[in-house]
């Protein structure tokens, strides 16, 4: 296959952080996607409609001119988090989920959950009115091994929230285990996961390839190629419940090149393009439009996007950095080859 037409993409896990960051990296994800679903992690974290409202305008004035793209908004959950809050961000038309991110457990995550009971009254909210719950699926305590604490959190608090409110919608974010694969398809259709192109190209050896790989960590952490191996079996398999999500998570050079460096692989200037690599090696290209572009709003009730964007079997680099705000932005194979690329003429 030389090119592949597919409906235009959306992307349901993504970081575009603020500022300066906002307007350098939302460019390549509008170019791509016509929605995503804006990660709530900022500094001062998005834990209230009106605070995603403000989010959401900042989002469109960065929007370069004539660009088409809708930025779905989400709440960060904390221990405070209301029903009264769940139920006007479920009567906007914008926010289309809540995130629960256990407190230490990835970037800016000091205001989230400290405990899942803290946010029971919330959850029953969002299972009465029907508001996604996405979760960053790992337990934080210091004494789990860092391989551990997706498959620890999936018994430790997902199997008691998903018991206690069985119909809840919830996606399971960035699965990177075998055992989140077989958790996910274990259950029934209210349980979605977003699967990353890091995690379906690679396995934790490329983080320690030849020295240490800053630019390959992310969280939860890559894991072993049976694991890489599941995913890619999810992703491009018939089951409506797996779906594109990034993850795109965009640090400054500095900060990742740093003797405590910071969790998250950008991808977003190639991520289309990344996943058909992916595809494309399980044998399965066809598939992407449904992985892509069909079943996210599928699960979250939304109807699939009307364009369409090619990609073509044309080889590229991206560069060895890009400019972000002040600093540097190091992408996901920099200065590499990527086997796919956007034809924009043919986007429509
Ligand atoms: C994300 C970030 O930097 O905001 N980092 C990451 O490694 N994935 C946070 C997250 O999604 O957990
Ligand atoms: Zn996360
Ligand atoms: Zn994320």
């Amino acid at each position: 296959m030389t090119s592949l037409t597919l409906r235009r993409p959306d992307d349901w896990h993504l970081h575009l952080r603020d500022g300066d960051s906002l307007r350098a990296v939302l460019p390549f994800t509008a170019r791509q996607f016509a929605r995503a679903v804006v990660m709530p992690n900022l500094k001062s974290p998005v834990t209230t409609v009106d605070a995603a409202a403000a989010y959401r305008e900042r989002i469109l004035g960065a929007l370069p001119a004539g660009a088409a793209f809708e930025p779905l908004m989400t709440l960060y959950l904390t221990d405070a988090t209301s029903g009264d809050e769940i139920r006007k961000a479920k009567a906007s038309d914008f926010v289309v989920g809540a995130k629960l991110y256990p407190a230490g457990a990835t970037t800016n995550s000091d205001s989230g959950v400290t405990a899942i009971s803290r946010i029971y009254p919330a959850l029953e909210a969002m299972e009465s009115c029907g508001l996604v719950l996405q979760v960053h699926g790992e337990v934080t305590s210091p004494d789990v091994d860092v391989f551990d604490r997706e498959t620890r959190f999936i018994d430790e608090v997902l199997v008691p929230v998903i018991e206690r409110f069985p119909r809840l919608k919830v996606v399971f974010e960035h699965v990177t285990t075998r055992a989140a694969v077989e958790f996910v398809r274990s259950r029934r259709e209210n349980v979605g996961a977003t699967l990353t192109p890091q995690h379906l190209l690679l396995n934790r050896n490329a983080m320690f390839q030849g020295g240490i790989r800053p630019h390959l960590y992310c969280l939860p952490v890559l894991k072993r190629e049976h694991d890489r191996q599941a995913l890619l079996e999810a992703a491009t398999s018939d089951d409506p419940r797996f779906f594109l999500g990034t993850d795109s998570a965009p640090h400054a050079r500095h900060a990742k090149e740093n003797a405590c460096g910071c969790a998250g692989v950008f991808s977003a200037h190639a991520a289309i393009e990344l996943y058909a690599e992916a595809f494309e090696q399980a044998g399965r290209l066809p598939q992407l439009e449904a992985f892509a572009s069909l079943r996210g709003p599928d699960f979250y009730g939304l109807k699939p996007n009307t364009g369409t964007i090619t990609l073509v079997r044309d080889q590229w680099q991206p560069p060895a950095v890009y400019r972000f705000g002040d600093a540097e932005l190091v992408p996901f194979r920099a200065g590499e080859a990527i086997a796919w690329r956007i034809d924009d003429s043919r986007t429509s």
